[in-house]
């Protein structure tokens, strides 16, 4: 038995399939995520009282959808369907129930007309704004099924339901931030129609995290790569104190840090009480191996490359046994690496296979929750505070063309202003990352009477809660002019230019 698990997530490829565990556990539950081929063994040795079927990127009728028994609704458990879920559901029922038209795809906000008298849906404001991401939809109910919400326009079935059967399906993301029904969906799936206890107390986290990883390290030796980031700084604050001398703690200098980092990030490890090095003789073996590529992927390859050998020395040096990851949920579903999620990004510390045991004791959490823990640690201000930044660094934002150091001054400088103008205008705390980038395009300007070829730069501020989906967070005109006039000092930019593009379609960073 899986410690009396109540809520089984049947994992049918979706980049989202993580946060309905993180939504659950927001609302205060446990659950756990099975792959098809698994959950019906799982489920009937492990007796849940509530099976959530995820979304999905592969059409229902298609050779290779998931499989996933039909038995799954009849073991007298409420199953609720999302997306990809309910399509299977209307399938089983009805093999031509789904069509993939034109008029039934549908990818961002969509108004959801919705029947509040259905138990799904009880407290629900009778219209709201939800996220969809789908090619295929449901016709229309097959036979034993209610329709209980359809699109404002009428095109798409977006939920039904069989209630007598315990049966629900929703063709949007309830477990999104940008579905805005407050996770009421969620809420009333598993509390009022499954019966499910609350079993999740966001206040042992921390002992948990601690019992787990000391269990796992056992009497080894654990490193762990420091960055000033949240997530790394955090996990070596959460496990110093656990832990004590079986963990060393580095801050490699890869060249692609931001301005006075190395001192910050000296400065939050003392705060944290992690007993910190730093390791600076790697920098340019980063800047030539990094550099000389333009190619997003090749980029973080090669970094990963050059980043798991300088740890192989450490390692080495150190005696150690184990390798301590500040990895978050976020990273390994878009690594692929979770579940059968599609690969949008390689990370640079995720399976770095340096011949030591990866611990990986974020992975099941989001960024909001690794900032909720710092907050716990006393952290708030030195790390809970500050906007993410991708390992790599400022390597992912000289874009288009080879990084040179002097390349990486240029964005190094053009970030430490952009943020302090952010800061002195207040609304740096409300972005959830800025990010500067220097495009590889050089453009015609005019400075003072000559023509100058020079630099163009690109500020994108987004807001967000989980990265999965970012929204453009505009800045006011005062600010940007203040922007470009501050950036356009330097003799070599000559063009600024500001990117508010959601995600999807665009990532957030910039490669
Ligand atoms: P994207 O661009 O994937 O970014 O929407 C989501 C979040 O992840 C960060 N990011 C990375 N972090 N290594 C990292 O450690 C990477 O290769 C990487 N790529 C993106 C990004 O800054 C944002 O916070």
């Amino acid at each position: 038995m899986e410690n009396n698990i109540q809520i089984l997530i049947v994992d049918l490829g979706s980049q989202y399939t993580q946060i309905i565990r993180r939504s659950l556990r927001y609302l205060g539950y446990h659950s756990i995520i099975v792959p098809p081929s698994e959950a019906l063994e799982w489920a009937r040795v492990n007796k849940p009282k509530s099976i959530i079927l995820s979304g999905g990127t592969i059409n229902i009728s298609d050779k290779n959808a998931p499989e996933i028994s039909e038995e799954m609704i009849s073991l007298g458990v409420p199953v609720l369907g999302i997306c990809l879920g309910m399509q299977w559901m209307a399938y089983i029922h009805d093999e031509d129930a789904i069509q993939a038209v034109e008029e039934g795809k549908s990818y961002g906000g969509v108004e959801v007309a919705v029947d509040t008298k259905s138990k799904l849906f009880t407290g629900l404001n009778k219209s709201i704004n939800a996220w969809s991401s789908h090619g295929d939809s449901v016709k229309k109910p097959p036979e034993g099924f209610t329709a209980i919400a359809t699109s404002k326009n009428g095109t798409v079935l977006e939920a039904m339901e069989c209630a007598t059967k315990g049966l629900y399906a929703v063709q949007f993301h309830p477990e999104v931030e940008q579905t805005e029904d407050e996770n009421i969906i969620l809420n009333n799936f598993v509390a009022n129609i499954c019966g499910c206890v609350k079993d999740y107390d966001k206040a042992n986290v921390l002992n948990e995290i601690r019992e787990k990883t000391k269990k796992e390290l056992g009497d080894g030796i654990a490193i762990i790569g420091v960055s000033g980031g949240v997530d790394s700084t955090t996990l070596a604050a959460i496990l110093a104190p656990a832990l004590g001398e079986q963990l060393k703690a580095f801050l490699i200098d890869t060249g692609g840090m931001r301005k006075d980092e190395v001192e910050r990030v000296r400065e939050i490890a003392k705060k944290a009480k992690i007993n910190l090095q730093v390791i600076d003789k790697y920098k340019d073996k980063f800047i030539a191996e990094v550099g000389k590529t333009i190619d997003a992927e090749e980029k973080r390859a090669n970094f990963r490359r050059v980043y798991g050998e300088v740890f192989q020395d450490v390692a080495k040096e150190y005696g150690a046994t184990h390798m301590l990851q500040g990895t978050l949920a976020t990273d390994l579903i878009e690594s692929g690496s979770a579940g059968k999620s599609a690969l949008i990004k390689t990370h640079h510390n995720v399976d770095l296979k340096l011949g030591l045991t990866e611990l990986m004791p974020l992975a099941d959490y989001f960024k909001f929750e690794v900032r909720e823990m710092a907050r716990e640690l006393g952290l708030d201000v030195l790390v809970s505070g500050r906007q993410p930044f991708p390992g790599p660094g400022l390597y992912l934002r000289v874009v288009g063309t080879p990084v040179t150091a002097e390349l990486l001054d240029v964005v190094r400088e053009a970030d430490a202003q952009v943020t302090e103008i952010l800061k002195k205008h207040g609304v740096y705390d409300k972005i959830a990352q800025s990010i500067v980038a220097l495009l590889g395009v050089n453009t015609v300007g005019v400075k003072g009477d000559g023509r100058v070829y020079g630099h163009s730069l690109v500020i994108r501020t987004v807001e967000t809660v989980d990265f999965m989906t970012v929204k453009g967070f505009y800045l006011a005109p005062e600010i940007c002019d203040e922007i470009i006039s501050t950036l356009i000092k330097n003799p070599k930019i000559v063009r600024v230019f500001f990117d508010w593009t959601t995600k999807p379609p665009a990532t957030t960073e910039f490669e």
